[in-house]
């Protein structure tokens, strides 16, 4: 088998790069670990920046979204239970944010595989990449005990943070940078109308909490807790009780309880990978970096370094230009490692902390009512949250 571009994993990195190629004419065969039930499966976030929006619009799966997406034009903080509201359209010239699922964004990126023609291997054992600092690279695999190959062109590593891909650069080359918080999100779904219109980021002194959704009918909520705790030790009322108390009397009146029907913890790490292209691999996506879930910038980055890996693969199928896949790994980075700053930030002013003293509680304090009074604060989180654009390259 040959194909021009060897997608590694059908995550949202690999499926919406899959998707772009396709529009631009250049072949790609998505090789995937797993099936589509298990990647469909994974609860993950759900906001949406106006990079996915547009991505989604440009490849014509954007009919759902526009029926099912709920746009925010802001978002709440929280101290200790008072809640204050930021204004994203009115601080940054119109932008938002749409709240729908990553599993429904899966949804359609997996529906129009067959109508669009995407070639995909589902349940690929034993993936392995091959001469990628050569001119001929290509990928092995087993599938039902047959040994497959696979040349290419290039490979795209989009196979997640636990994927093969990072680890085929050479250790000398690979440089990784890294924070892992002493606290992870223990979240929860269940069919109750969400408490509040937008969604609250509330820093409360027992830790933090995230009331979020996914529809007018199923919210999404999420509360800190220590590494070590057990899902069992979280019954519904006692993950009820808790959340209320750090969302404090005022939204806690208006949250609607009801039995949960998925509760999973989830550590936070932030990582970053450089560089994100060593011969004929680049990197995307979970492959290359992490950020916490503060902020909701997961997917998000992913498709933005698949835009870019898009237009420079276009450049180079196109044009013969080798200018785009030599500078993307450059340009990829700068947007990261500003979302990287964001999530990191958005994470420590809003989380306890185990060795927090009080010195650094009245910080977390002070910077969060500082963030009420300051326009200009204000406008620096908005464009943040929103999304920074995509920098010419
Ligand atoms: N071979 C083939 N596929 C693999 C391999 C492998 N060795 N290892 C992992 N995969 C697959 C996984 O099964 C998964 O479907 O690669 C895919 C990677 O998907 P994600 O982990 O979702 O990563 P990415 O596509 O970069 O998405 C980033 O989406 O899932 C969220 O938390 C994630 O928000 C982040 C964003
Ligand atoms: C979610 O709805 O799952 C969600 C929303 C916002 C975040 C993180 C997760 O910052």
């Amino acid at each position: 088998m040959r194909t021009q571009v060897a997608i590694i994993g059908a995550g949202p990195a690999g499926m919406f790069l899959a998707h772009l190629l396709r529009a631009d004419g250049i072949d790609a065969v998505v090789i995937e670990r797993r099936d589509r039930d298990y990647v469909e499966g994974r609860v993950r976030a759900g906001v949406l920046e106006q990079v996915s929006v547009d991505l989604m619009t440009r490849l014509g799966l954007d009919d759902r979204l526009r029926r099912e997406g709920l746009v925010h034009g802001g978002t709440n903080l929280a101290l200790d239970g008072e809640l204050f509201h930021i204004d994203m359209a009115a601080l940054t010239g119109g932008s938002t944010v749409t709240v729908y699922g990553q599993q429904e964004v899966m949804k359609d990126l997996f529906d129009a595989v067959a109508p669009r023609g995407l070639e995909m291997v589902w349940d690929a054992d034993d993936v392995r990449l091959h001469d990628l600092d050569g001119d001929a690279p290509f990928v092995t695999w087993t599938k039902d005990g047959a040994e497959q190959r696979l040349d290419c062109d290039f490979v795209a590593g989009c196979d997640g943070y636990h994927g093969v891909s990072r680890g085929s650069i050479p250790a000398d080359v690979l440089k990784t940078f890294e924070r892992v918080y002493p606290f992870g999100w223990l979240g929860i779904l269940a069919d109750v109308p969400p408490a509040e219109h937008e969604l609250i980021y509330a820093n409360h002194e027992r830790g933090f909490a995230l009331a979020s959704m996914r529809s007018a009918t199923r919210s999404r909520y999420y509360i800190q807790c220590a590494l070590d705790e057990k899902i069992e030790d979280w019954p519904d009322e006692r993950f009820w009780d808790e959340l209320c108390v750090r969302l404090g009397p005022v939204t806690a009146a208006k949250v609607v309880r009801g039995p949960s029907f998925e509760k999973a913890i989830a550590p936070l790490r932030s990582f970053v990978s450089e560089p994100m292209r060593w011969g004929r691999l680049f990197l995307a996506g979970d492959a290359a970096h992490i950020v916490p879930p503060t902020g909701a910038k997961g997917m998000n980055l992913a498709v933005s370094d698949v835009t870019m890996l898009g237009e420079a693969l276009r450049d180079f199928y196109g044009h013969g230009s080798e200018t785009g896949i030599d500078g993307y790994s450059v340009r990829a980075l700068a947007r990261v490692w500003k979302a990287e700053r964001f999530s990191w930030w958005f994470t420590s002013i809003t989380h306890r902390f185990p060795d927090m003293d009080g010195f650094s509680r009245r910080l977390q304090m002070a910077e969060l009512d500082y963030i009420r009074g300051s326009p200009a604060a204000q406008k620096t989180l908005a464009e943040n949250y929103v999304g920074l654009p995509l920098e010419a390259a």
